[in-house]
C-alpha cells in the first residue's frame, strides 16, 4: 500500500529541475567569500519581502534563534503568541541561546492571533533598573499549531505598529508566510511590513531540501552572521543547497493548489463525519478523543500524520495530488466509528 504521508509539507522531495540547478550551481567559499548562487537567493528572497537584505540559514529553528540572539539581550522579555513555533518546538532555544524570558499571549484575536491591545498592556518597560525590559515582538504568520491560521496585511501592520510605538523591535516567523500571501492576497511585502527581521523557509511547501532566509536591514543581518556563525551555520559552498532554493520559489504560484487539497480534505472528512474548521491555509487539525489509537488506525491505513494537541494535523503539499486526497478519504472513512470525536468551541483544544 502506497503511503499517504500528511505529517508536514517538509516531506516533499526535491524535483528533478532542483536536482539538476543544484549539480550545475556556480559556488565559492561562502565563509571566506560570497558564494555567487547563495548571493542571488539572498538578495531574491529579501526583494520579495521588502528588505534590504537575506542571510541563508539551513533551518528555520536556526533563523528564529539567530534573530532572537540578534534582538535580544540577556534577561529582556519578549512577547508571543501561545503555541508559537519557537515556544515549544525549539526546545528552549529562546531562553538558552538568546537569554529571553517569553511572556505568552493567548489567543484573544482568534486562532493563533493576539491583538494590539494584548500587545501593548505587555509592552511593560518602566526604566527602571532592576525591572525586567521587554524589547520584543515575535510573531508567526502562518501560526501552525493553530491549524495554519493566517494574518491579513491589516492585523499584521496594527500589532506591528503597536510594538513600535512601544518601542518594541519585532521578528516575524514566517516560515509559511509563502501560504498566509496566498491566502490573504497580500504581497509577501506586506505581510512582513516593519518587521525588523523576518525568517521565511523554503523547506516547508516549497520543496526545497533545506534553508530559510532571515531578512531584515544589512546592519541587522552584519550581526545576525555572527550569530549564525556562532551556532557553527556559515557555510562554504552553499549555493549547491541554494540552487534548490531557487527552483524552490518557482513554486509559489502553485501553494493555492495546496490550500484547495486541504479544503477538499476538510470537506471529505466532514462528509464522513469530523467536525473539522474550514482551513485557511495548507494545514488542517482533526480533533479526535483517542490521539494513540487514532494514531495507529492511520498507520495501518497507510495515512501518516502527526498529533498537535488533541487532534491529528494534516498538512497538504506539492507531493501530494488532488487525487490522492480523495484516496485518504477512502481510506480513513472505515476508520470513523472508532476514532470518536471531539468538538471543543471552533478549534480543537491545544
Ligand atoms: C512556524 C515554524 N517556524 C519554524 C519552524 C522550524 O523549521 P525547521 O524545521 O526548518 O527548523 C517550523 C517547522 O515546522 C515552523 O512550522
Amino acid at each position: 500500500m502506497r503511503l499517504l504521508d500528511f505529517r508536514s509539507d517538509t516531506v516533499t522531495r526535491p524535483s528533478p529541475e532542483m536536482r539538476a540547478a543544484m549539480a550545475s550551481a556556480e559556488v565559492a567559499d561562502d565563509v571566506l567569500e560570497r558564494d555567487p548562487t547563495m548571493d542571488r537567493l539572498e538578495r531574491r528572497v529579501a526583494e520579495l519581502l521588502g528588505k534590504e537584505a537575506g542571510l541563508w540559514v539551513p533551518t528555520g529553528c536556526m533563523a528564529n534563534a539567530v534573530a532572537l540572539m540578534t534582538h535580544l539581550e540577556r534577561g529582556d522579555r519578549f512577547l508571543t503568541p501561545a503555541l508559537a513555533h519557537v515556544m515549544g518546538q525549539e526546545l528552549g532555544t529562546p531562553a538558552w541561546l538568546a537569554g529571553g524570558m517569553p511572556e505568552v499571549l493567548t489567543w484573544e484575536g482568534g486562532p493563533g492571533k493576539i491583538t494590539p491591545l494584548q500587545v501593548a498592556k505587555n509592552a511593560i518597560n518602566s526604566g527602571l533598573y532592576y525591572a525586567m525590559r521587554t524589547t520584543l515582538l515575535c510573531l508567526e504568520n502562518t501560526h501552525n499549531f493553530a491549524g495554519g491560521t493566517c494574518m491579513n496585511a491589516q492585523e499584521h501592520r496594527a500589532l506591528v505598529e503597536t510594538a513600535q510605538t512601544k518601542g518594541l523591535k519585532v521578528h516575524l516567523d514566517g516560515a509559511r508566510l509563502w501560504h498566509a500571501a496566498a491566502a490573504t492576497g497580500a504581497s509577501l511585502a506586506d505581510l512582513a511590513w516593519g518587521a525588523d527581521t523576518v525568517s521565511v523557509c523554503l523547506s516547508k511547501g516549497l520543496g526545497a531540501p533545506m534553508g530559510s532566509v532571515l531578512c531584515g536591514s544589512k546592519a541587522l543581518l552584519e550581526k545576525a552572521k555572527r550569530a549564525r556563525k556562532m551556532l557553527g551555520g556559515g557555510v562554504r559552498q552553499g549555493g549547491v543547497v541554494a540552487a534548490a532554493g531557487l527552483v524552490a520559489l518557482d513554486y509559489l504560484p502553485h501553494i493555492p493548489e495546496d490550500h484547495a487539497k486541504a479544503q477538499r480534505l476538510a470537506a471529505g472528512l466532514r462528509g464522513i463525519g469530523f467536525k473539522v474548521a474550514e482551513p485557511e491555509t495548507n494545514i488542517l487539525l482533526v480533533p479526535v478523543v483517542d490521539i494513540p489509537l487514532s494514531m495507529q488506525l492511520m498507520e495501518d491505513a497507510g495515512v501518516r500524520v502527526l498529533p498537535v494537541g488533541s487532534a491529528l494535523r494534516f498538512i497538504t503539499h506539492r507531493d501530494l495530488k488532488a487525487s490522492d486526497i480523495d484516496e485518504a478519504l477512502l481510506r480513513i472513512q472505515p476508520l470513523f466509528a472508532q476514532m470518536l470525536t471531539t468538538w471543543e468551541g471552533n478549534r480543537p483544544m491545544v
